[in-house]
């Protein structure tokens, strides 16, 4: 939208956004990746080696997201959409709570679980409304289901419009993310180096690399806050009464 002069907020989310909703992280010490390995349910060779463990993995995360609700940060988003901002949500989550909540612009960068895809063609999708991938649940094309995820390994397909819509942003809103995958991460290196970048996480203190001002709460406190000066004042900025 190359005329479009409303502020322009990207928001660039990770599963920290969505733990006050009760979906896990990765990388904390009771995080998913300490109760599963990465090689045995989230890579080509584990889908290849044990497809029905990968399945079960992904089921039982489905349903955790299917209990989900979206929380105070992903409502203040819509909320400042719903004003008349122009917002576009990027997520590393697989999870539609951004969606539920009314976000309508939306960009999944690591997939989406509530879909099932084809093994042999991505272009053919399935939603799941209910249930799961089970062995033996096939494509048009008689090739089996996998979930609509991007695995360790394999290519982010929609990077590169990821970084088109970041270089176009006003402000740049990162949300509850470690920054510790590839190429995910280097989407900060999309804003053009006069843009401000903020990070709201209980650790950007030490997460936030250099020129990117920390807000160090949760989503659930430091998004709204954000929003609420955002929405009076009807524009972008960083107040400097957040900052720690
Ligand atoms: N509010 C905001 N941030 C939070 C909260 C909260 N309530 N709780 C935890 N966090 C932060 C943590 O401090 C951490 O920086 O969320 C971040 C979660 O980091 P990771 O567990 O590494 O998750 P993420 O960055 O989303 O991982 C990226 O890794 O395994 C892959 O594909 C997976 O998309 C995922 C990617």
């Amino acid at each position: 939208m190359a005329n479009d002069s409303r502020p322009h907020l990207v928001v660039f989310s990770g599963s920290g956004i969505s733990a006050e909703s009760g979906i896990q992280t990765f990388r904390a010490s009771d995080g998913l990746w300490a109760e599963h390995r990465i090689e045995e349910v989230a890579t080509p060779e584990a889908w290849r080696r044990d497809p029905a463990r990968v399945l079960n993995f992904y089921n039982l995360r489905r349903a955790q997201v299917r209990r989900a609700r979206p929380n105070a940060a992903h409502r203040a988003l819509a909320a400042l959409e719903r004003q008349g901002f122009r917002v576009s949500i990027i997520t590393q989550n697989i999870d539609d709570l951004h969606e539920r909540a009314g976000s309508r612009n939306v960009l999944h960068l690591h997939g989406e679980i509530l879909k099932a895809r084809s093994t042999v063609d991505a272009r053919m999708q399935y939603p799941l409304p209910r249930g799961g991938i089970e062995l033996g649940d096939i494509c048009d094309k008689g090739s089996q289901l996998r979930p609509d995820v991007v695995w360790f390994g394999e290519a982010v397909p929609h990077f590169s419009d990821a970084c088109e819509i970041v270089a176009e942003a006003d402000l740049l809103l990162v949300v509850g993310t470690s920054l510790a995958v590839m190429p995910a991460a280097s989407l900060l290196e999309c804003t053009p180096l006069e843009t401000p970048s903020v990070l709201v996480d209980p650790e950007a203190e030490s997460l936030a690399p250099p020129g990117v001002t920390r807000i160090s709460q949760s989503a659930g406190k430091g998004v709204p806050a954000l929003v609420r000066h955002w929405r009076r004042e009807g524009r972008l900025w960083v107040p400097e009464i957040l900052l720690g």
